[in-house]
């Protein structure tokens, strides 16, 4: 992998730790849902069960930490800590794309220190673009049996970027004969494949067409967390031609409401991520129907900072909120606070 994308993934992390990316205007919608008190909840607090199946595993909570890194060096030692973080707490751990391992396997350790301490979930990452590329190309099964031999895995993701492919200098716009890749990767590839967006969200026309591709779940990945228009507009050569589309994106707390009587339609999990930064968001997430919350540059930060320690106690928090909401809301299982009622007072 050239030295370039190398130090692409590295601005990645430098630029989300210590810059502002997160939207100007726009906000997750999260703040318009509000979960509906219940006074007589039947049931007590220690009954208040978080685990969850998720893709044939069990998490302790319904979370995971979305992909975000793998292909440079610094990599293995942050997917290590990430990883440490998830096993401890119990929760799924994505990886970022692994495009760069398929490419060059001496990569294949930045990803690996993920099994130092195996998540009870491992979700794999790779780009629509480099899918429909494989497919064009003829090489898709050859390529994802490569990207299978990198590390064990029991999801795989794969990412739809359009807006920050158009914002990268080095991008590759190029996203013409993605669905048919997407349903041959269904096809050929033994793991569930769930679809994510990196933070721009998707709604419910495109939901629609994955499940249509035969997708195993839709992660909506949407608006109001991290821009990802906005990290590469911090590495753009002339910024100022792009900063208009610094807040595109559809809020999560949308996509939800969106997808949702898809997802369910189609009997696949949706996952919510894209600004889920506390544990009242995660219940919110949950009771607008997602079987389970990802967090990225949150969770990253906390790591960077503080190391394992600062990811677990984070954690913690997250966990004693959302158990707080569980029970107010008189829900004894995640089930039951997906159907746990809310309101949501949005304009569309
Ligand atoms: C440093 C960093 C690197 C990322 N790299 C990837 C990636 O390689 N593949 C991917 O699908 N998403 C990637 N993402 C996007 C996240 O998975 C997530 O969709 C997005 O950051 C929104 O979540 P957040 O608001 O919790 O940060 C990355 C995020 C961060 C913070």
């Amino acid at each position: 992998m050239s030295h370039n994308i190398r130090q692409r993934k590295q601005d990645h992390v430098d630029l989300v730790a210590s810059r502002d990316v997160t939207f100007r205007e726009r906000t997750t919608g999260f703040e318009h849902v509000e979960l509906v008190y219940n006074a007589m909840p039947d049931i007590d607090m220690a009954q208040v069960d978080t685990t969850t199946p998720l893709f044939g595993r069990r998490l302790s909570l319904p979370l995971y930490a979305s992909g975000m890194t793998g292909g440079y060096a610094d990599a293995e030692r942050i997917n290590a800590m990430l990883a440490e973080v998830c096993c401890e707490v119990g929760i799924g751990m994505g990886l970022g794309s692994m495009r760069a391992a398929v490419d060059d396997p001496s990569l294949a350790a930045t990803f690996r220190s993920v099994m130092h301490h195996r998540p009870p979930l491992v979700i794999g990452n790779v780009g629509a673009v480099q899918v429909a590329r494989w497919h064009k190309q003829s090489t898709l099964s050859d390529n994802l049996g490569r990207l299978l031999d990198v590390v064990e895995l029991d999801v795989l993701a794969i990412h739809l970027n359009p807006l920050q492919e158009l914002l990268q200098p080095e991008g590759e716009a190029e996203f013409s004969g993605v669905a048919a890749a997407i349903a041959a990767a269904v096809e050929q590839c033994p793991l569930p494949i769930v679809v994510k967006e990196v933070g721009a969200g998707i709604g419910e026309h495109v939901a629609q067409r994955l499940i249509a591709c035969g997708v195993n779940g839709v992660d909506v990945a949407g608006a109001g967390g991290t821009s990802w228009a906005g990290v590469e507009i911090l590495r753009h050569p002339r910024p100022e031609t792009v900063d208009h589309l610094w807040d595109v994106g559809i809020p999560t707390a949308r996509c939800l409401y969106e997808c949702r009587p898809h997802c369910d339609a189609a009997a696949i999990p949706m996952l919510a991520s894209g600004g889920i930064v506390s544990g009242p968001v995660v219940a919110k997430a949950i009771a607008m129907g997602a079987a389970a919350c990802g967090v990225a540059r949150p969770l990253l930060q906390a790591v960077l900072a503080g190391g394992v320690e600062a990811g677990v106690a984070m954690m913690a928090e997250w966990e004693l909120h959302l158990r707080q909401w569980m029970f107010l809301t008189g829900s004894a299982s995640v089930a039951a606070l997906q159907r746990a009622p809310f309101t949501y007072s949005h304009t569309r």
